[in-house]
């Protein structure tokens, strides 16, 4: 550092990704604007753009007749801003095909020839300033089977409807005309049980840098803790694309989350010729490091750097934490301290916007499930969005990363490689799952083989981490489960006992967990609305209830913790019925993230906040002096439940348990006193009269004037006295005035088949059980935005916002 000039110091610390010159060394330019769509067909080569009969394969660049060719006119296309889902804009088709209804009844699939193939186009310029650089495209996640061309030549196929990629174009781009891209995507294929969704469904963009540059994921950042220090690791991969050889100097610093200096590696030479690449191994000591935690999860930033002589030509910004994690057989030690993982199942999709989710959304989730208490998340089953794992290490949740299929044909390694090197440097992954539940293979010898080869080649990328695989046995240790260091059980809670006792080196997790399910706020099993009751009384034949697994998992140190399947229903599995239900009611949370009752279960014995919480709601009309079942879930010690102010009795309150009284109906109040460590907690459930009003809950006041932040805004209707009408149905119109648009509404409701969007028209949503919600996304002028809602018999109400004007990325500490 001391050889390094004040001005180039201020730059390397502090600066955009320039040169001495003021010029950028490296863009990573959003590309999520100004695409075009339009659905093409699997069945007739002409609906396709003539895709399959025009021989696109047989001349580089060859693209006539097809809308692969820059002179194709798409100005009837649809305009769009990506992320986009389509299948959660398209309406729900009932169909006997059991994929069909995992996959939430929406018509995508291979029986769906005209809705499954989605064509996307893109036009864009590149000043002839930057004819040196090199460009390439990111595409985040695109569901799936993507083909992609830049002016009709070709750069690939991605198959994965979740591992992101990125293609070089630096050949074929034109810095005096317009450019082109062309994505088509092929959702016919299935790669999942479950809503997988449809369309380029995460962030896109589009990287420009030097010739000489670190290379895709190609920088990975770990550490070790010894004492009062930390040494920080950096393996940078440097690439020369030049057409000749130079040398270069690639140098790395730490900087603390405020950007200040922290510490430096030493300088290395490295000599490249044209088209050669090398990994440099660095090393920087870390003073008296502030570790990543749970509680407080601290990020560094590295600032890897290569140079030509004094000039930088390739800089990074990489955030990461430093922290030691150990899964031992005795429980999971995150530096050095024991942390029982309360975990969550869960897919991708949210109400109302299905896969598309702002990055902002995934921040609102991860929020959620920590309020809960729960500190850990698994990608079930598949590679995640990297926003997602970027609120896991800002909020602090651990994450166990899974690979979609345990399979080590190149295809699969391919995408478990890119896996690993998306996601190696982010502090929140504490583990990783090379699958999931692989009935064909799991306890034979190819499960098995396939499961050494996929664990050897993690330890070679990340030598700091372990995987486990999800199995759906009990006792059983054959195949996967012989070679596997974690031993994951999906249900078969009973099993883990006695498999710890024949195998007590093993650490073992609970990968899918307990599973009762519920509708929120219903009461009464309804088999023609497909509703279940709101308690913790029905678990599939496979499953438990939480009452039945997290006892054992909260008691025992041979347990890890576990996953609950899943933390917010989905769409796709509806269980235990089908149609008219569109998605499951595994969820602790709906798919709006509202709470349903089993919430404050995991709520009371996860977290350390005060609980108490009665359900059902007490709106009985004629049930009087029928014997309802009441629930408390509380942490509390002990709990008395008063009815009208007459007490109901005082019950001791088991641990990792609820309480239950039975109570004849009468309208009223009824309150649940709660005595914790000696102190008084308490809350109450009354009668209420009809509806008269909503209560709006924004998730916060101001969004920043991106086009891409968003806000979510919950609905519940309340009676003139400011009560919950927890049985309210009201049809909710929504307008909203100002620079934004609503993306979305939801209501949790899982049989609901109205629409979650709409692409022309008014927007409504029906509340389900008292409550609605709708997503906004901001535009990119700063000023007001303002959202009325009416509905008949409630008072219109409205709720404003502030977007205020900045190009940052709001929500990326
Ligand atoms: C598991 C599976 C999950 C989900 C769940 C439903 O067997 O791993 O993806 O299907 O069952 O209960």
């Amino acid at each position: 550092m001391m050889a390094m000039r004040p001005f180039l110091l201020a730059l390397f610390l502090f600066g955009a990704c320039v040169n001495s010159s003021g010029q950028s060394v490296r863009e990573k330019i959003n590309f999520n604007e100004g695409w075009k769509f339009h659905f093409g067909n699997s069945n007739d080569p002409v609906k396709d753009f003539n895709y399959g009969i025009a021989n696109l394969f047989a001349k580089t660049g060859r693209a006539e007749r097809t809308a692969i060719d820059n002179k194709f006119d798409d100005a009837n296309w649809r305009s769009l801003q990506l992320p986009h889902d389509w299948a959660v804009e398209l309406p729900f088709a009932n169909s006997d095909n059991l994929d069909v209804k995992d996959h939430g009844y929406k018509p995508v699939g291979g029986l769906f020839p005209e809705t499954s193939i989605g064509w996307y186009r893109k036009h864009f310029s590149i000043n002839a300033v930057d004819s040196g650089k090199r460009f390439a495209l990111q595409f985040d996640g695109i569901f799936r089977n993507a083909k992609v061309w830049v002016n009709g030549y070709y750069l690939g196929t991605n198959e994965s409807g979740y591992v992101g990629f990125t293609r070089d174009i630096t050949d074929y781009v034109d810095f005096h005309h317009e450019n082109v891209i062309t994505v088509r995507v092929d959702a016919t294929q299935y790669e999942g049980w479950f809503y997988e969704g449809a369309g380029i469904y995460r962030n896109t963009w589009l990287l420009k840098y030097n010739n000489a540059h670190f290379v895709e994921d190609g920088v990975f950042v770990h550490s070790k803790v010894e004492n009062t220090q930390a040494a920080v690791f950096v393996e940078s991969t440097v690439k020369n694309e030049g057409l000749s050889g130079k040398e270069f100097s690639v140098l790395a610093n730490v900087l603390d989350r405020n950007g200040k200096y922290i510490g430096q590696a030493n300088q290395e030479k490295v000599v490249l010729n044209a088209g050669e690449s090398r990994t440099i191994k660095q090393m920087v000591m870390v003073p008296s490091p502030k570790l990543w935690s749970i509680e407080q999860p601290y990020l560094y930033r590295l600032v890897p750097v290569i140079k030509s002589g004094d000039e930088i030509i390739d800089k990074q910004t990489i955030r990461f934490g430093i922290r030691t994690v150990e899964v031992k057989a005795n429980g999971v030690f995150l530096n050095g301290k024991h942390v029982k993982i309360k975990g969550t199942n869960n897919h991708q999709d949210h109400a109302g916007i299905g896969s598309s989710l702002p990055d902002y959304m995934q921040y609102y989730r991860i929020g959620l499930l920590k309020e809960m208490g729960s500190n850990a998340y698994r990608t079930s089953h598949h590679a995640p969005t990297p926003e997602l794992l970027d609120a896991c290490d800002s909020l602090g949740m651990l994450v166990l990363d899974e690979q979609r299929l345990l399979n080590s044909s190149p295809e699969y390694m391919d995408q478990f490689e890119r896996l690993i090197k998306k996601d190696r440097n982010h502090p929140s992954v504490f583990l990783w799952s090379i699958g999931n539940e692989e009935g064909y293979a799991q306890t034979n010898s190819f499960g098995k083989r396939i499961a050494q080869t996929l664990l050897a080649r993690q330890k070679e990328l990340d030598p700091t981490r372990t995987s486990t695989y999800a199995a759906d046995l009990a006792n059983v240790f054959k195949g996967i489960n012989e070679v596997v260091p974690v031993r994951g059980f999906n249900y078969r809670q009973f099993s883990v006992a006695d498999y710890h006792k024949d195998h007590p080196e093993q650490p073992l997790l609970g990968t899918e967990m307990g599973s009762t399910v519920t509708t929120r706020g219903i009461y009464e099993k309804d088999t023609i609305n497909a509703y279940v009751p709101d308690q913790d009384i029905t678990a599939p034949w496979w499953a438990s209830k939480a009452e039945e697994w997290w006892p054992l998992a909260a008691e025992n140190d041979f347990w890890l913790g576990g996953f609950i399947w899943t933390g917010f229903d989905y769409r796709g599995e509806p269980t235990p019925y089908i149609w008219p239900n569109i998605s499951s009611h595994f969820g602790i949370m709906d798919a709006c993230g509202f709470p349903k009752n089993i919430y404050y279960y995991y709520q009371s014995w996860w977290s350390d906040k005060d609980v108490i919480h009665i359900s059902p709601h007490w709106n009985w009309t004629g049930k009087e002096n029928q014997p309802i079942k009441v629930w408390v879930n509380s942490n509390a010690q002990q709990v008395e439940l008063f009815l009208n102010g007459k007490s109901l009795g005082k019950k001791e309150m088991p641990l990792n348990k609820h309480l239950e009284w039975m109570v004849p109906y009468q309208a009223g109040t009824l309150k649940a006193v709660g005595y914790r460590n000696g102190r008084k907690i308490e809350t109450s459930r009354e009668t209420t009269e009809t509806a008269s009003s909503l209560v709006l809950s924004p998730s916060k006041t101001v969004l920043l004037a991106n086009g891409q932040d968003a806000v979510v805004v919950n609905f519940t209707a309340v009676d003139s006295k400011g009560r919950e009408v927890a049985i309210a149905d009201n049809l909710i119109q929504f307008k909203l005035e100002g620079d934004a648009k609503m993306i979305g509404v939801g209501n949790g409701d899982p049989s609901s088949h109205e629409a979650d969007n709409f692409l022309s028209g008014n927007w409504q949503r029906k509340l389900f059980n008292g409550k609605c919600q709708v997503i906004i996304q901001a535009g990119k002028n700063a000023g007001n935005v303002k959202l009325t809602v009416t509905s008949e018999g409630l008072k219109t109400n409205a709720v404003s916002f502030t977007v205020a004007g900045s190009t940052q990325n709001a929500i990326n500490p």
